[in-house]
C-alpha cells in the first residue's frame, strides 16, 4: 500500500487511501462471481462514491490520483472474477469426471417393418426394369376407384358395405388400381409405372384378412405388348422376391378393367412346390390379378387403345411379406408388438 504513503491527503470528498483498502477488502472476500459484481457495483457503479468524486475534480493531481486508484480496482475485480470463473470450472470438471470403464447406455436400433422391407425390394426390382415408382392418394373417389376402371354400376364393391365411403362419392381405395387412371391422364404412353400402398376393405379381421393392407399395381402402355411381356415382368419379380428358382403360372379370372383376366400364381415358396399347408398342397400360390388393359380404360383416359395396348398387375404386399418372412397370419403386421418386429 505505497499509494497511501504517497498521497496520504483526502482528495475531494473521499480518501482514496481508505477507499482502495476498503475495496481490495471487499473484492479479496468475494466468495463468488456475483459477489465480484456486487463489489464492482458498489466501488465502480455508476452510484460509486469514486466515480461521483470523480465527476467533481477540478485539479490535474486529484484526476490523476482517482484515475489511477480506478484502474487499480478494475485490475484487482477483473483478477478476482477470472479466478473465482477459473476455480468454478476446476470444481466442475474434478466432479464431473467420466468413468470410461462403466457400461453404455445400450440405444437399440430400429429395425424396418416387414411391410416396408418386401415393400423395397418390389421398388428396387421395378426401377431395374426402368419403371416409375409412384406413392399415390388413400382417398379416392368412386369416379377412379370405379367408373373409370369400367366397374359395372352393380359391382359388389360399390357397395357400402364392402367399401369405405367418406360420402356419396369419396372413399378410401379398396385398391392400388386407381393409380393406373392417375398416371394415364397426367402423361403420354409409353408407360412404365408401379403405385405401391394402402388399400382399404370393409373385411372382418381374421388370420388372412385385415380391412387395411398394402398392393403394389403395375401398369405398362406400350405399343405391342403381349401377355408374355406381362408374364416375363412378374416373373422378374416374383424370383427377386421368393428366389431364383420360382416359377410363374396363370389362371384365367374376371376383373372389370382387363380382357384377358388372369390370377397369377407363384411355385410355393415354402415347399419349393412340392405341396404343403401354406399352399394347400398344390404346389402353388395365388398372388394377385393381372390382365391385358381393357380397351375400354384406355379410351377412358383419352388413350387410342387401336395404336396402344397395356398389361397391369396387382398384388398384396403383406401376402409376399408373410411367404419371405414365413408369418402365419396378417393380424401381426399390424400389432406393433415389439416382441414380433424386431425379428426383422
Ligand atoms: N385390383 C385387383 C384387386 O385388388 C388386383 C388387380 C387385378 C390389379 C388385375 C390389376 C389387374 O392391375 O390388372 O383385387
Amino acid at each position: 500500500m505505497s499509494r497511501k504513503a504517497d498521497n496520504p491527503a483526502t482528495v475531494a470528498a473521499v480518501e482514496p487511501g481508505a477507499l482502495e483498502e476498503k475495496a481490495l477488502a471487499a473484492v479479496a472476500a468475494a466468495g463468488s462471481v456475483d459477489d465480484v459484481e456486487r463489489a464492482r457495483i458498489e466501488y465502480l457503479g455508476r452510484k460509486s462514491e469514486l466515480k461521483l468524486a470523480l465527476r467533481e475534480v477540478r485539479d490535474r493531481e486529484t484526476g490523476m490520483t482517482l484515475n489511477a486508484l480506478r484502474e487499480r480496482l478494475e485490475t484487482a475485480i477483473d483478477g478476482r472474477e477470472e479466478e473465482l470463473r477459473g476455480a468454478e470450472l476446476d470444481r466442475r470438471l474434478s466432479e464431473n469426471v467420466v468413468d470410461v470403464t462403466l457400461p453404455g447406455e445400450e440405444r437399440r436400433l430400429g429395425t424396418l417393418h416387414p411391410t416396408t422391407l418386401t415393400r423395397r425390394i418390389v421398388e428396387d426390382a421395378f426401377l431395374g426394369l426402368g419403371y416409375e415408382v409412384i406413392d399415390d392418394r388413400e382417398v379416392e373417389t368412386v369416379h377412379y376407384n370405379f367408373d373409370q376402371l369400367a366397374f359395372g354400376p352393380a359391382h359388389p364393391a360399390r357397395s357400402y358395405r364392402d367399401t369405405f365411403f367418406i360420402d356419396s362419392v369419396r372413399l378410401l381405395r379398396t385398391e392400388t388400381s386407381p393409380s393406373q387412371i392417375h398416371v394415364m391422364e397426367a402423361k403420354k404412353p409409353p408407360i412404365y409405372m408401379v403405385s405401391l400402398g394402402r388399400v382399404y376393405r370393409r373385411d372382418e379381421i381374421t388370420a388372412t384378412r385385415f380391412p387395411i393392407f398394402h398392393q403394389f399395381e403395375g401398369l405398362a402402355v406400350d405399343r405391342n405388348l403381349t401377355l408374355s411381356d406381362l408374364k416375363g415382368t412378374l416373373l422378374h419379380v416374383m424370383q427377386t422376391l421368393f428366389g431364383e428358382e420360382r416359377q410363374v403360372r396363370f389362371r384365367t379370372h374376371y376383373f372389370p378393367f382387363t380382357e384377358p383376366s388372369l390370377e397369377p400364381d407363384v411355385s410355393c415358396p415354402i415347399c419349393e412346390g412340392e405341396g404343403c399347408r401354406t399352399c394347400k398342397y398344390t404346389g402353388w400360390i395365388e398372388l394377385g390379378g393381372c390382365g391385358m388393359v381393357d380397351p375400354q380404360v384406355l379410351s377412358n383416359v383419352g388413350i387410342d387403345p387401336e395404336e396402344w395396348n397395356g398389361f397391369a398387375f396387382g398384388c398384396g404386399i403383406e401376402r409376399a411379406a408373410q411367404l419371405r418372412h414365413g408369418i402365419p397370419e396378417i393380424r401381426p403386421f399390424w400389432e406393433n408388438d415389439l416382441r414380433v418386429l424386431r425379428q426383422f
